[in-house]
């Protein structure tokens, strides 16, 4: 949440700085600002809204030119979406400037002090009190990047603090506890920002910053230190995507592209992880074998659209190696006092690496004992830094707040390590790990033709614009899947959307089925447990008895479905268990449809922000 660029170079930083804004305006776009020591003095501006009021208010209002800059675009926490409320915030003498991610937790406190000593605060937020702050550090002689120090001492709480002073125009501070902030190095030039995306233009070479670290930006350098002042170690790493991957190549919309792009997803993440003979290399998995064995049970923790891959990873993983699986939503897992120990395996799955529910679940579960697979498609970022060891998804940047590239490829490494634990624990044999992977290594091609024959789910979601509810309904599998389905739906169309288990309708919510409402049913394969797809047929009679218009995703030569079908997608054959690779790509498609014909926002959807980095 929020999106933060930080410059130092010999180019104008407001150009960096804007540029870099608006690639990170997927993290949140409830204002934006940019601040530029220039002429001896500190220029700032800032708008409520999206980027583009800030770029009008630039346009009347130009700001002087400047080498050193940072800027900001905000997820309100403290504060409305206000001008007053947007970020950077200054000290009364407007000297210094600061942007923020996260939450301080005892402003309270702070500004009550800083008030009793003569501040003026004047916004609601919580990060005000920073810039107070360091500005009475400043003045007590501390450079600004000790000053930062004694500053975040004193803060309790998740934050990221980037940091200007008029009267040290060479150079940008940051701190990072619990929200993300990466450096980039280029030559002559070093940048900050909350994710590589905001650089990429200029440099691949990046730092990842610990936690409790201050960073001091100089044309020539970067400098970290702990809080405490002593030298810090860090991680330098290569990013091995470029710009372009972080463009919108000609497509409408972010998402457009990542649905798109999903079938080189699925096959750039099993890449490389299977040997020549068929079996699983997961070098990654850095838990030894003899632990593995040792296992007792498995326990997903993630939010939103990365638990609905956890929830899919249950049945795979229970299926395939025998062990118990519980899937829990990260925000209620430690509060609960989950029963763990050192043999049980916690895998916690996150596109971005900085959910803050799912990172202070992984610290939970470390806490009693028990080691942390991450699953992750951020390189550097806080949640496979804290774990154990980290399968990386390789889905690339996904800068659409609606995830879906990182889904399916979530699935993709899930079945990996279901697989991978069924090797090591020897409750798979090769041959049948050799089938699955068979089965995997196809199924890019079916994404493909997937995406192949999506006009008629346009034209049938552009015809439902009109509609208030859509229900979605599946068994096994494809529970999970009508969970995402009715999500996506959800914070793409703000429309009224539930995914149910079918086999739960009679139990309640077939009260809700009325004349005409769309009902969306993705069905089981007719092979292998027939007895599900023939469950779910009956399901749809009853609904369709009932006069749901029923919407059916049904594999390519299941003629059952068809006399119960008012509108049919179909899917390719597919083993049961990798179903969910076919059947979620439709229902994103029909989401992000129903969205453009309600004139919605699809990239950026109302209240949303990409990563969620605070509880
Ligand atoms: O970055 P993460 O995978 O940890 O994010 C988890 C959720 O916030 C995310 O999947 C969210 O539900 C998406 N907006 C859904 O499309």
């Amino acid at each position: 949440m929020c999106g933060i660029v930080g410059y130092v170079g010999s180019q104008s930083a407001l150009d960096v700085v804007m540029a870099g804004l608006k690639r990170l305006e997927y993290r949140g776009y409830d204002s934006a600002g940019v601040a530029v020591p220039a002429d001896g003095g500190l220029a700032a501006a800032k708008r409520a809204g999206k980027l583009v009021n800030l770029e009008k208010e630039l346009l009347e209002r130009p700001l002087p030119s400047g080498s050193t800059g940072i800027g900001h675009t905000r997820w309100a926490t403290h504060g409305g979406p206000t001008d007053a409320n947007a970020h950077p915030h200054l000290d009364n003498a407007g000297r210094v400037a600061v942007v923020h991610n996260g939450i301080i937790e005892n402003f309270a406190a702070l500004r009550g002090e800083l008030a009793g000593r003569g501040h003026d605060l004047v916004s609601e937020t919580d990060t005000e009190v920073v810039a107070h702050l360091l500005a009475e550090e400043f003045s007590a002689g501390a450079d600004l990047a000790e000053a930062m120090r004694l500053v975040c001492r004193r803060l309790e709480g998740a934050f990221t603090l980037v940091a200007v002073h008029a009267d040290a125009p060479d150079v940008v501070v940051g701190a990072r506890r619990n929200s993300p902030l990466v450096v980039g190095v280029g030559e002559g030039e070093s940048f900050l920002a909350s994710d590589v995306a905001a650089f990429i233009a200029h440099t691949r070479s990046a730092i990842e910053l610990g936690q409790d670290q201050v960073v001091e930006l100089r044309r020539d350098g970067v400098t970290v230190t702990g809080f405490d002042g002593s030298p810090a170690e860090v991680r330098s790493y290569h990013v091995d995507w470029d710009a372009s991957a972080a463009e919108k190549g000609g497509y409408d919309y972010f998402m457009l592209k990542e649905i798109a792009e999903q079938p080189k997803a699925v096959a750039d993440t099993l890449l490389g992880r299977i040997d020549a003979a068929g079996s699983l290399t997961l070098d990654e998995v850095r838990i030894g074998a003899a632990e593995l064995r040792e296992l007792d049970k498995v326990v997903i923790v993630a939010c939103g659209t990365a638990f609905h891959a956890g929830l899919i990873a249950k049945y795979a993983i229970e299926h395939w190696t025998r062990l118990p699986c519980e899937v829990e939503l990260a925000s209620e897992f430690r509060y609960r006092d989950p029963i763990l120990d050192p043999r049980s395996l916690v895998v916690a799955i996150s596109q971005s690496g900085e959910t803050m529910d799912t990172l202070m679940a992984l610290r939970h579960a470390r806490e009693q004992g028990s080691k942390v697979l991450a699953i992750c498609n951020t390189n550097g970022s806080t949640i496979p830094r804290e774990s154990d060891a980290v399968l990386y998804t390789h889905a690339g940047p996904e800068v659409a707040v609606a995830s879906t590239k990182a889904f399916l490829t979530q699935l993709v490494a899930c079945y990996l390590v279901a697989l991978y634990l069924g090797q090591v624990r020897g409750t798979k044999w090769g041959d049948e790990i050799r089938a699955v992977i068979r089965d995997l290594s196809r199924i890019s091609g079916a994404v493909e033709r997937v995406l192949e024959t999506m006009e008629p789910v346009r034209a049938l979601a552009r015809s439902l614009a009109g509609k208030k509810t859509v229900l979605f309904l599946g068994r096994h599998v494809g529970y999970p899947v009508a969970l995402e389905g009715a999500l996506k739906l959800k914070e793409l169309a703000y429309m009224h959307a539930e995914g149910f288990a079918a086999g739960e309708l009679k139990h309640g919510p077939i009260a809700l089925i009325e004349e005409d409402l769309p009902v969306v049913v993705v069905v089981p394969s007719p092979r292998g447990r027939s007895v599900l797809h023939d469950k779910i047929v009956s399901n749809i009679q009853e609904i369709r008895a009932r006069g749901a218009r029923t919407i059916v995703i049904a594999e390519e030569g299941d003629d059952a479905v068809v006399p119960y079908a008012d509108h049919l997608i179909r899917i390719p054959v597919t083993p049961t268990l990798l179903q969910p690779l076919v059947s979620t790509v439709p229902l994103q498609v029909f989401a992000c449809e129903l969205a453009t014909a309600r004139g919605n926002e699809v990239d950026q959807p109302r209240n949303l922000a990409k990563s969620v980095t605070v509880e």
